[in-house]
């Protein structure tokens, strides 16, 4: 039998049960992926997976029978989620989602200045790598001439619309949802009324769900999923930033513009991160 023959392991019954994601996340990391699936699972037709599955990029060979075991059980009518932001960057990836439902499975992606999210990306290495080179000398082949290391993963991952085109060779636009990842911050409800129609959810979550929280610097929910308390997202959420080089973000924004540019086209929106 093959393993990724995408109904193996489903039961038959409309009761509650496992089910195989009709929506993910697939991206960007650092664009506020788990602030987005956070607030989407508030809605009582969400149903999410709580760890990143890694499915498509790490754990394929698996099979659908493991992927579905980490999703929680739904009843018929409840929409299934998950998040794994590589997945936008990952070469295999949107042929392997595609074969999945037949590239019926809605996609949202959080876009965040590419900029800002190469530092995001870096900060988060840095917590974790202490001794880890200056961001200035990781992002620059040369930073007096202002040689950008264009391979570098950080910034490699910030060129969203040579990603995009590899999906549009799966999937209709229509099927991806982009969310601004700035706006997600500053006006939460209103990224995620965009997401629930998107779903075709009704729409249950909106500002009420949500206040500022000056401490956290960011928002949070008044009240979380299946708890009565107020919730932030944690610690590796909102990490302070290091001080960059204001030559090498503004060397860097230079770098990004035209691929920005072409990332609005494709999208349809400007995101106005320059
Ligand atoms: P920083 O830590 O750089 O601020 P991801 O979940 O994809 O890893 O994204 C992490 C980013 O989500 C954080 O990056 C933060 O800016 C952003 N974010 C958006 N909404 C947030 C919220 N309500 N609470 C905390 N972080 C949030």
């Amino acid at each position: 039998a093959d393993p990724n023959n995408a109904s193996v392991g489903a039961e038959e019954d409309s009761g509650e049960r496992r089910r195989l994601p009709q929506a993910i996340i697939i991206g960007v990391k650092k664009g506020g992926t788990r602030a987005l699936l956070e607030f989407l699972r508030l809605h009582p037709d969400v149903r999410a997976a709580g760890a990143e599955p890694h499915f498509f990029d790490r754990n394929y060979q698996r099979g659908y029978r493991w992927y579905r075991s980490l999703m929680p059980p739904s009843l018929e009518g409840q929409l299934t989620m998950e998040k794994t932001p590589s997945y936008y960057v990952t070469r295999e990836t949107p042929a392997r989602i595609q074969a999945m439902a037949d590239g019926n499975t809605k996609l949202l992606v959080v876009v965040r200045d590419p900029v800002t999210r190469a530092v995001s990306d870096y900060t988060q290495t840095l917590s974790k790598r202490p001794t880890m080179p200056a961001f200035e000398a990781l992002a620059f082949r040369n930073m007096s001439t202002g040689i950008v290391e264009t391979g570098w993963n950080a910034l490699r991952i910030g060129l969203y619309a040579e990603h995009l085109q590899r999906w549009l060779q799966h999937f209709s636009r229509q099927q991806l949802l982009f969310i601004s990842g700035e706006r997600l911050v500053t006006d939460p409800a209103a990224e995620v009324t965009r997401a629930q129609h998107f779903l075709g959810l009704r729409p249950l979550i909106s500002d009420e769900n949500f206040y500022f929280n000056t401490t956290k610097g960011f928002p949070c929910l008044k009240k979380a999923e299946g708890q009565g308390r107020p919730h932030c997202l944690g610690k590796s959420k909102g990490r302070q930033h290091p001080d960059i080089r204001p030559e090498a973000l503004l060397r860097l924004r230079e770098y990004f513009r035209p691929f920005n540019r072409r990332f609005y086209e494709m999208a349809g929106h400007d995101f106005g991160w320059d």
